[in-house]
């Protein structure tokens, strides 16, 4: 396939690099990408189809009879219920575990193979959630969902990064991020609509999945699998041609022969996770795990999940609530946008500088509006109700380029080849166990916190802000398997754990 018409050379302190972008990149990557689409729908999905009567009555009676009570005595409280938040947060249980056998499978089969099993997962729990008759049938459903995401979110991102041109890698990784806030957007449309279709419109917002899921796993049917993991299992032919592929040159020489090098270290680590909590990975380890748990106290799931149980409690109507997660839901894929163009022109830092910032204000303004305007009568003012959805959008724009985007990137660029697929593994985990938390826990949580969960937010994200400030190296145009010489060896506490480490002697104790 031609180029597109301009070229990368990239200049490095090692080796130079040539390769094109070529359409081939991008077309594989957006197929790549569809597991985010999954992903994003069963993220958007919960909360409007929690919100809708006739779902609540056939699978949440107490809930039901309580949302219909007139004066509820604490509208915090409403939907303020185990099961009702297991729903949502069974998906990342499964997710948890899911992940632990996805890293098995990228490493050993490929990226490929591992989200055709990722879009299986899916089909298995569309089928289920839509035709559920009780309680279990939906909980399995979501569990296979989970299954999925698992999969889908090991194999996604890490194939992006591995197959995207240093100087787009940014960009081309938050493609997962964008179809993950398509997904949620799609899903809050879907429910704006099929609430109207009583009684049995939640069926159709739980089937409609159906439809990522067949795109995730007919397009990985027709993607090449990533040069550094043909590499890795020994396929050095096969790499080679694939990387001349994608690069859309046969001068990829230079590139090719760093892969083999890094595969070659990799291939003397025999225990990954073990290898993992070395001194040296120390640094790596432990961003990511603050990346994630981060990203989850931004509070944006609570909002993601359950914006339409959120404005029904401020008082929305129905129609209202599931329109304004529709709102929120188009920020959050405008901002995502905004951010696929500026990571690797700003960089990581500057935007989640500048995104804390923002979000602590609004979550401060938005709590502030609460405690006070639903003291007495327990409902908001039109005027108060307006500027709260407004505040949400504007939390959320900032939520989406930076920690949406970011927390992903960056955890998937910072670990060598040889701890790559553990470290995504680790990543995923730890981002599906904080949010298992606040799915589970954020009605609770609201029903007793009220308006102080928004301090309680704001209070983490001015922690990760300090941070990003302090801890955080910018990774913006680094090579991936440059990482340790120009960004941890560069940075005054990191560089403590890096130092000039032979891997093999390492291994040898370990072996
Ligand atoms: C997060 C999700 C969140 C989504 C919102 C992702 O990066 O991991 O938990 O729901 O962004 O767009």
């Amino acid at each position: 396939m031609p180029p597109l018409g301009f070229s990368i050379r990239r200049q490095s302190v090692v080796m130079e690099f040539e390769g094109h972008i070529t359409p081939y990149v991008i077309i594989t990557c957006i197929l790549a990408a569809s597991g985010g689409l999954m992903f994003g729908y069963d993220i958007g999905i919960s909360g409007g189809v929690t919100s809708m009567d006739t779902f609540l009555e056939k699978f949440f009676p107490v809930v039901y009879l309580r949302k219909k009570e007139p004066h509820h005595e604490n509208a915090y409280c409403k939907y303020d219920n185990e099961s009702l938040q297991l729903f949502t947060s069974s998906l990342y249980m499964a997710g948890i575990v899911a992940t632990l056998f996805a890293s098995y499978t990228t490493k050993t089969y490929g990226r490929r193979p591992t989200m055709i099993i990722a879009g299986l997962f899916f089909i298995g729990g569309v089928v289920l959630n839509a035709a559920a008759v009780n309680l279990l049938m939906l909980i399995l459903g979501r569990i296979l969902l989970g299954c999925g995401v698992g999969f889908a979110t090991q194999a996604g991102p890490l194939f992006l990064s591995e197959i995207a041109p240093t100087r787009i890698r940014g960009a081309l990784n938050i493609l997962f991020q964008l179809n993950t806030t398509l997904g949620i957007l799609f899903a809050n449309v879907v429910n704006y609509g099929a609430e109207k279709i009583k009684p049995w419109g939640w069926r159709l917002s739980l089937g409609l999945a159906g439809i990522p899921a067949v795109l995730l796993t007919v397009g990985s049917l027709f993607i090449v699998e990533t040069p550094n993991s043909l590499v890795e299992r020994g396929y050095l032919q096969e790499g080679k041609a694939v990387l001349r592929k994608i690069r859309g040159t046969n001068n990829v020489d230079a590139e090719f022969n760093e892969l083999v090098e890094a595969s070659r270290m990799a291939q003397q680590v025999k225990h990954p996770f073990r290898n993992l909590l070395e001194r040296r990975n120390r640094p790596q380890i432990f961003i990511t795990i603050c990346l994630q748990i981060f990203q989850q106290f931004t509070g944006i799931n609570a909002i993601m999940f359950y914006a339409p149980l959120l404005f029904q409690t401020l008082g929305f109507k129905n129609d209202a609530s599931l329109y304004s997660a529709v709102i929120t839901g188009a920020v959050n894929v405008i901002a995502t946008i905004i951010s696929i163009f500026s990571v690797d022109r700003v960089g990581r830092r500057m935007l989640l500088i500048e995104a804390g910032v923002q979000m602590f204000i609004t979550q401060v303004v938005i709590g502030v509006l609460l405690g006070a305007g639903m003291k007495q009568d327990q409902k908001l003012t039109r005027g108060t109700a307006i500027v709260i959805v407004l505040m949400v959008c504007t939390f959320v724009s900032a939520f989406s380029w930076s920690w949406g985007p970011l927390g992903w990137l960056i955890s998937s660029e910072i670990f060598p080849l040889e701890t790559r697929s553990a470290g995504q593994s680790l990543t995923v985990c730890v981002n599906f166990a904080f949010t298992f938390v606040i799915a589970q826990a954020f009605l609770s949580m609201l029903c007793r916190f009220k308006y102080g969960i928004f301090f309680f937010f704001a209070a983490w994200v001015l922690i990760m802000t300090i941070f990003v400030l302090f801890l955080l190296p910018e990774t913006k145009n680094v090579p991936l398997e440059e990482m340790t010489e120009k960004v941890w060896k560069q940075h005054w506490l990191w560089k403590k754990y890096v130092r000039d480490v032979d891997l093999s002697d390492d291994e040898a104790g370990d072996a």
